[in-house]
């Protein structure tokens, strides 16, 4: 059942608690608020209603020792004025299709383009940029807040009123678990994700190239230059996409390859092994001086693991860091991009009576 949380009201769920407090305004006056979910360790995320975004994770090291390890700001208004989609819940559709354009049963809908030619990230106003209406959940596992939103038929040009929400959840094991649910009242396309930039020596701590990463994935899908897949699942084995073996993020990164040249790094999507329909690990790793370790588990076919490219030390994060190239990485679970172009990927179609329903979790460690 949902909970309407009083103004700064703070609550305790197991061992866990949750706090609220007021975090201004949009420019339309919509009042957005932060939530503070912390657990029985000390753990602590802190979640705006303001596109759903994990605003901070704090995260103990090896020695005990907390960092926030996701890039952000430290206010809505630089949030609002220009996000690189720091640690937003992507939607309705996250990732590109192709022109802004598909087909669902013999209808040609026409999307926002916002990526050169493509459409990126549900369009110019998709669910990173939303006030979602927010509630604390009653749960075992640690405090909870879930997010509801509704995008109606037409918006950002997608079929359908979607009503989506996002359970956040942080446990006592230091998870943060994400839940993702949505109906249609229409035949539409979803696909949803959460972007946080991690950084495990902590946000601002210089580049990413150090972190040791594995994927849990024989075969990506290779991309033309506009990063939209060609169709193709390739094998990794003998590319700089092999991250089977634990392997730095730099390692192979600068090499001489058409597909790297095409994302500029990585930013690509990883086709997962799979056994069956549940959690299965998709990625895990390591920051080697502070010994942080994050696995990703998930029930989604595909993960998009992005270098932080784009990065060019124009965003002042939060505590005055500037983000530059490489500061951040993210490994975003979906669906494969350009899905409603692609009939041979796995259907992104949801239709009325049906219930999109995905989990993802972030599970942080030290070794
Ligand atoms: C995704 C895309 C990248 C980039 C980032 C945001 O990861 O695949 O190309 O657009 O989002 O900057």
């Amino acid at each position: 059942m949902m909970m309407a949380l009083s103004l700064n009201a703070c609550s305790s769920s197991g061992e866990g608690s949750i706090k609220r407090e007021s975090w201004g305004k949009t420019p339309d006056g919509a009042s957005v608020s932060l939530y503070t979910l912390r657990n029985a360790g000390g753990m602590e995320v802190k979640i705006t209603n303001y596109g759903a975004i994990v605003v901070s994770m704090v995260v103990p090291d090896k020695e005990g020792k907390f960092a926030d390890v996701v890039l952000g700001y430290d206010s809505l208004a630089d949030y609002v004025r220009n996000n690189p989609y720091f640690g937003v819940i992507a939607g309705r559709y996250a990732n590109r299709i192709r022109k802004g354009t598909f087909r669902l049963n013999g209808i040609e809908y026409h999307l926002a383009v916002n990526n050169g030619a493509n459409h990126l990230h549900g369009g110019l106003k998709g669910f990173d940029k939303v006030v979602w209406n927010a509630g604390e959940e009653k749960s075992p596992d640690g405090p909870s807040l879930k997010l509801a939103y509704l995008s109606k038929n037409g918006e950002e040009g997608y079929p359908g009123d979607l009503s989506v929400s996002v359970t956040y959840t942080l446990t006592d094991k230091n998870e943060l678990k994400i839940s993702y649910a949505a109906t249609t009242n229409k035949p539409t396309v979803v696909n949803l994700t959460s972007h946080s930039y991690f950084n495990l020596a902590g946000a601002g701590k210089g580049n990413i190239l150090d972190h040791v990463l594995s994927i849990n994935a024989g075969k990506f899908t290779p991309v033309d230059t506009s990063l939209i897949p060609t169709g193709e699942l390739r094998s990794v084995a003998g590319t700089p996409m092999d991250f089977r073996n634990p392997t730095a993020i730099g390692a192979r990164i600068n090499e001489n390859e058409s597909q790297l040249k095409a994302g500029r790094g990585y930013d690509h999507n990883w086709v997962l092994n799979r056994r069956g329909k549940g959690l299965e690990l998709a990625a895990r790793v390591v920051e080697l001086t502070s010994g942080r370790v994050m696995e990703v588990w998930t029930t989604e076919p595909g993960l998009q693991f992005y270098s932080g490219n784009f990065l060019d030390g124009s965003n002042l994060g939060k505590g005055g860091n500037v983000y530059n190239f490489r500061d951040g990485f993210c490994l975003e679970t979906q669906h494969f991009p350009d899905s409603p172009n692609k009939p041979e990927f796995p259907s992104v179609v949801l239709n009325p009576g049906e219930i999109y329903s995905t989990e993802t979790q972030y599970r942080f460690s030290t070794e």
